[in-house]
């Protein structure tokens, strides 16, 4: 039974160094400075939860959290 994911950046941590956007580009946009947000409301779609825990283990600002629901 795969847990539901949600992800989640800080803007006050985030720095653009856009690891999340390459790595995981369904969960991540990037506004016009290069700063990240989650896309929609952050919600995990199904098989890419891996993706989401890649992100969050590669953000050199630890501006990602990763929230189980
Ligand atoms: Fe920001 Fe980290 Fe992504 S600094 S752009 S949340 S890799």
């Amino acid at each position: 039974m795969a847990e539901r994911l949600k992800v989640h950046v800080d803007p006050d941590k985030c720095q653009g160094h856009a690891r999340c956007k390459a790595l995981a580009p369904e969960l991540f946009e990037l506004d016009e400075y290069g700063n990240a947000r989650e896309a929609g409301d952050g919600t995990v779609p199904p098989g890419l939860e891996d993706k989401a825990w890649l992100a969050k283990s590669n953000c050199p600002e630890i501006a990602i959290d990763v929230i189980e629901e």
